[in-house]
């Protein structure tokens, strides 16, 4: 199979794990027969740089012929990087929301699972932990109060800002699709979030999720409100399987989720369309403080290409021998400074280097 792969390195950290994750393609491709054919990308402060700008339509071309996207990471320092003191409309942040809402990418699959073999990093008490966990947040990425009109005014002396939050039942609906379909492949559980005890917003979400659920009598739907499940995450993170919530939310609590496994290093993401496109990037930001220095850690953007072979190429085995190799990898002791823990370390795991980790796992492909 031919690959056409579009890449967007990003900034921080983003070059460096990109390049570790192509180097796991580039072995999947050797060892299943495929040709990949990759596009750079600019996009974020990368672009800023060259054109001025987040993100151009060049960009946006390439993006779109591509069969899916892989992303490092954008974004800088915000109190010491150049980039922010542009206008907001053209900070590297603008450049990501635009190209999601360009490409029409409403589903962001956040995937938080506790490894067994990085139980220890789990910040949580082990009578929590111990049970396991292994959710996916459904995220609606390009609606909502990210995507609505705002404005700030001085009104007689005062600053006032507004943000709307807005969503039509259409983009309600296919998120829930979604969301429904994800959890008849794993434990048939949805938990929906709003905040419907407030927001007329939420109501909407509400009523439109449990007309979808009609279509799906084997899942079992549950409503949650967004401050109890921010708890609940916490408390007993076994319970969710599918977390399906708005795009405020969903950035905040997946974030929760992610500090929850330990091992925000460790955690992909995807986010799709109604076809099979998709761009994939990790969970995690850029890290400009450690950019350059090789040491970051490129499990979660390699596990991204894996979710990219998955859902974008459906080459299951492929992304099989991904899932794998990290997890021997794991398995053997290897460990990035992010994931090492003073325990690990006295059993003997040896840390290793972004760059060092890549080929580890290629070399397990
Ligand atoms: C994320 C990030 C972005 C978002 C920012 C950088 C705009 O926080 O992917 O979660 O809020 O969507
Ligand atoms: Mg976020």
């Amino acid at each position: 199979m031919e690959l056409h792969i579009g890449c967007i390195p990003g900034d921080g950290i983003g070059p460096e794990i990109v390049k570790e994750a192509k180097k796991v393609l580039d072995k999947v491709a050797v060892r299943f027969g495929h040709t990949i054919q990759y596009t750079e990308i600019l996009l974020g402060g990368a672009s800023i740089d060259v054109h001025g700008v987040p993100l151009t339509m060049e960009a946006v071309d390439a993006a779109k012929k591509s069969d899916a996207v892989l992303m490092g990471s954008i974004g800088g320092d915000a109190n010491t990087s150049p980039w922010y003191k542009l206008p907001p409309q053209k900070r590297p942040e603008a450049g990501l929301l635009a190209i999601r809402k360009e490409l029409g990418l409403f589903a962001n699959l956040r995937p938080a699972v506790l490894y067994e073999e990085l139980a220890e990093a789990c910040p949580l008490k082990e009578e929590i932990s111990r049970a396991g966990f292994d959710m996916m947040i459904m995220r609606e990425l390009t609606g909502g109060l990210y995507f609505g009109e705002r404005r700030t005014t001085v009104e007689n002396g005062v600053r006032t800002a507004v943000d709307t939050l807005t969503y039509n039942e259409k983009e309600i609906r296919r998120i829930a699709v979604k969301a429904f379909d994800i959890a008849m492949k794993r434990r048939k559980k949805v938990t929906s979030v709003d905040k419907a005890n407030v927001l007329d917003s939420s109501r909407l979400w509400r009523d439109v999720v449990n007309e979808v659920a009609k279509d799906y009598p084997q899942v079992a739907l549950s409503h949650m409100l967004v401050d109890n499940c921010a708890m609940q995450l916490v408390k007993d993170p076994a319970q969710f399987d599918v977390i399906l919530t708005e795009n405020m939310f969903g950035d905040i609590l997946s974030d929760e989720a992610s500090m929850v496994t330990g091992s925000i290093g460790m955690l992909a993401s995807a986010s799709l369309n109604d076809t099979s496109f998709g761009l994939y990037e990790p969970s995690h930001g850029s890290a400009p403080d450690i950019a350059g220095m090789d040491i970051a850690n490129p499990i979660a953007t390699v596990l991204s290409a894996s979710m990219m072979l998955r859902y974008s190429f459906n080459l299951t085995s492929e992304a099989d021998a991904v899932d794998k190799a990290v997890k021997q990898v794991l398995k053997s002791g290897y460990r990035t400074s992010d994931i090492m823990s003073a325990d690990c370390k006295k059993a003997g795991c040896r840390q290793v280097t972004c760059s060092e980790m890549g080929t580890l796992l290629a070399d397990r492909i």
